[in-house]
């Protein structure tokens, strides 16, 4: 089976909530899932870099603050220059997610952070290819699958007087578990699984 290890960051537990259901597409797409925060991977010299390095793809994930990844994933991004300068991740598939509390909130800055991390390490960046449709009504903006639109990565939005356990949406979640079935999917037909 191929293997997917996610990559993400949360400092109040939604976005933790989001990459749980990442993963969840994963397994459901007969992949092996792990999960990683980016507290662990700080120091290239410390964490689960080997878990990183036998995967055949990684998924970033993080909080939007400030327009941007939030500094704990910068510092792994940084922290993985060592395995840039081996080309340690090159032909890994990569995908990302991020969610913030704002229906926007620049989360597409956060999303091309991914993408130019992936392709700096000479990854193939997969999209998560919802169906097309720029069509919500107020009738389904709760219930919508990409209600905010992301097409690089998924971008959910999630309360802040709300928990995790019941923001982002379950729209949302399904989201992200839509993504990690791409991921695993399309890592399968890279890799002739
Ligand atoms: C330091 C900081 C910066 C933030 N910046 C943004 C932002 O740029 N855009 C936005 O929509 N929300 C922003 N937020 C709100 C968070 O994205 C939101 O609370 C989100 O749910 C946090 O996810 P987490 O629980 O995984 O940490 C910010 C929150 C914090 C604490």
């Amino acid at each position: 089976m191929v293997k997917v290890a996610i990559v993400y960051h949360s400092g109040f537990g939604h976005t933790e909530r989001l990459a749980q259901f990442v993963a969840k597409g994963v397994s459901d797409a007969g992949a092996v899932s792990s999960l990683h925060n980016t507290d662990d991977l700080q120091r290239p010299d410390a964490g689960p870099w080997e878990i990183l390095a036998s995967a055949d793809a990684i998924v970033f994930g993080s909080a939007t603050y400030m327009g941007a990844a939030s500094a704990s994933f910068k510092g792994f991004a940084d922290a993985s220059s060592k395995v840039y300068k081996e080309h340690g991740w090159k032909d890994k598939l990569a995908a990302g997610f991020t969610n913030s509390g704002t229906p926007s909130g620049d989360k597409a800055a956060t999303l091309n952070q991914f993408i130019v991390l992936a392709c700096q390490h000479g990854m193939n960046w997969v999209s998560p290819a919802f169906k097309p449709g720029y069509s919500l009504t107020s009738h389904d903006y709760d219930t919508a699958i990409n209600r905010t639109g992301h097409y690089t990565g998924v971008g959910t939005q999630s309360f802040t007087d709300h928990g995790p356990e019941d923001s982002p949406n379950s729209a949302e979640l399904e989201t992200g578990r839509l993504l990690g079935v791409r991921v695993a999917e399309a890592t399968q037909r890279w890799n002739g699984a």
